[in-house]
């Protein structure tokens, strides 16, 4: 796909978390296509402490609206900086990058599961998979209540179910011990967040037999495969996470524990 060099307008930043920022942009131009699980290197100006541009998932992409949606945790310098734009402010992105989600059709029973700023991609992917005819379920994880980011938007394109570590929404423990894996077969598993979760999840579908992509979160630099610095160990040999990924089958990546 091409990739594109923008220089996007901030229409508005809105804390949804302490940690989390929603930036919507848009552009005088109309927005190129991007696919789910592709995400975007911003160029964070301002910041005396970051040097690299910063990969950030896309978490929607609004054609009616020209917007291009990213759900931002606010944790080192350069994401901070993402926090405090403002509306009118420019951010520089390259865009869109790497390999994303499939896209499955045919009554495919899908299962989405995110954890954290993992659950990003999700709604995006979510909302391509509805376009298409296949309402998916997001399992959705958290350490408790106010950490799940949101599920009014998730819940506009299929059913919600979540786990909290503490029990204080939804069932309590982690994605894999959520009920509906036991009680529903499902054909595909689509998951993004925290390593071990992803890994637990793949350990599940290997179990059950089911199809499973997952997005790595690998760190990243250039985003365009040249630095070498998100390499992942698979069945191929080492990838380039940036640029072959950062969604790969499970079968090709080396998660057999
Ligand atoms: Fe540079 Fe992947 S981030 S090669």
């Amino acid at each position: 796909m091409k990739k594109y060099i923008l220089d996007l307008t901030v229409k508005s930043v809105e804390q949804v978390h302490e940690r989390y920022v929603l930036v919507k942009l848009t552009s005088k131009e109309t927005l190129p296509q991007m696919l789910p699980g592709q995400f975007v290197e911003v160029r964070v100006d301002g910041s005396a402490t970051t040097f690299l541009r910063r990969p950030i998932s896309i978490h929607f992409v609004d054609y009616q609206q020209n917007e291009l949606w990213l759900l931002v945790a606010c944790i080192g310098d350069g994401t901070k900086a993402i926090g405090a734009l403002k509306s009118g402010d420019v951010l520089n992105c390259v865009l869109p990058l790497g390999h994303g989600f499939t896209i499955a059709s045919d009554n495919r029973k899908c299962l989405l599961v995110g954890g954290g700023v993992g659950v990003a991609p999700l709604l995006y992917l979510g909302a391509e998979l509805k376009r298409q005819g296949v309402e998916p379920t997001f399992l959705l994880g958290a350490r408790t209540g106010k950490d799940l980011l949101m599920l009014d938007e998730f819940r506009k394109y299929g059913r919600v179910m979540v786990t909290t570590e503490d029990g204080s929404e939804g069932e309590k423990g982690f994605v894999t011990n959520h009920s509906v894996l036991e009680q529903e077969q499902f054909d595909f598993i689509q998951t993004c967040g925290p390593t071990p979760m992803m890994k637990a999840v793949a350990r599940v579908a290997r179990q059950k037999g089911i199809d499973c992509e997952a997005s790595l979160e690998n760190l990243m630099a250039c985003g365009l495969g040249a630095c070498l610095c998100c390499v992942e160990k698979t069945t191929e040999g080492n990838l380039c996470v940036c640029k072959e990924g950062p969604v790969f089958n499970i079968k090709r990546l080396l998660w057999q524990d």
